[in-house]
């Protein structure tokens, strides 16, 4: 698959990394060519400008704070719809410092807002539940939950989930979104308080 990364830091390289393992062409944009240069060579991708990144691509992955996830957007031309029609994965986590409280204070999912600044794309919420370095090699397998209106882009991220070293499962539509970010404010916020986030949710005997 051809793959667009916006941003360069710890996400974009621990996913950039095993996508180009799984025999993935990946491209690399951020607001600095340097940091893009230095991301590129991390993870075995190609350092090129934000709209390059997301120009052509079989789906495009957004890795950058909620802070400058506008700003990326507009400088990958998203306004002006340089991301109709591909699949956009967000992996924004909104949170408070400390206590996991989400950010956007409108009670919308940050991925909404992604859909916002990037009309016409078909945003996936994904990978915002896992540290980076879940997907190193020889890392067991977890499940990765996902929201989106687009089947096919559903498709087309479940195997990039798959191709990463994970469990793909759609959660719903993007409307599910923000209870998947809640998730992700509810894990950050116990670990905080000291406690194993895996000890506070029940364990179910799922039949396959
Ligand atoms: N790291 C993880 O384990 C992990 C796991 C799940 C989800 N996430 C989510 O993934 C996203 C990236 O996290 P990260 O850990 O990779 O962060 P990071 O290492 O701190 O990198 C942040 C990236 O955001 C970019 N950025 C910040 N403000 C920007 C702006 N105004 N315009 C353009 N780019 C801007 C930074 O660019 P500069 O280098 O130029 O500042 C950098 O490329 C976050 O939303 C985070 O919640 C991270």
């Amino acid at each position: 698959m051809r793959i667009g990364i916006l941003g360069t830091g710890t996400l974009a390289v621990g996913l950039g990394a095993a996508w180009v393992r799984a025999g993935h062409e990946v491209l690399v944009g951020g607001r600095s060519p340097e940091r893009a240069k230095a991301a590129a060579d991390r993870m075995g991708g190609t350092a090129v400008s934000p709209a390059e990144a997301v120009t052509g691509r079989d789906a495009v992955l957004v890795a950058v704070t909620w802070t400058g996830l506008a700003e990326v957007l507009r400088s990958a031309g998203a306004a002006a719809g340089s991301l109709a029609g591909t699949p956009l994965i967000d992996p924004t986590n909104a949170v408070r410092h400390g206590v996991g409280e989400l950010l956007p204070e409108d009670g919308r999912a940050v991925a909404e807002h992604v859909a916002d600044w990037a009309p016409g794309a078909h945003v996936v919420k994904a990978f915002h539940l896992f540290a980076a370095d879940q997907w190193a090699e020889g890392k067991p397998e977890v499940t990765v939950a996902m929201a989106g209106d687009d089947q096919s882009a559903l498709d087309t991220v479940a195997r990039l989930v798959r191709d990463a070293g994970g469990r793909p499962a759609v959660l719903g539509p993007l409307r599910r979104a923000r209870q998947l970010e809640e998730v992700a404010g509810f894990v950050i916020g116990l670990v905080f308080a000291g406690v194993d986030p895996s000890s506070a949710v029940p364990r179910v005997e799922v039949a396959a």
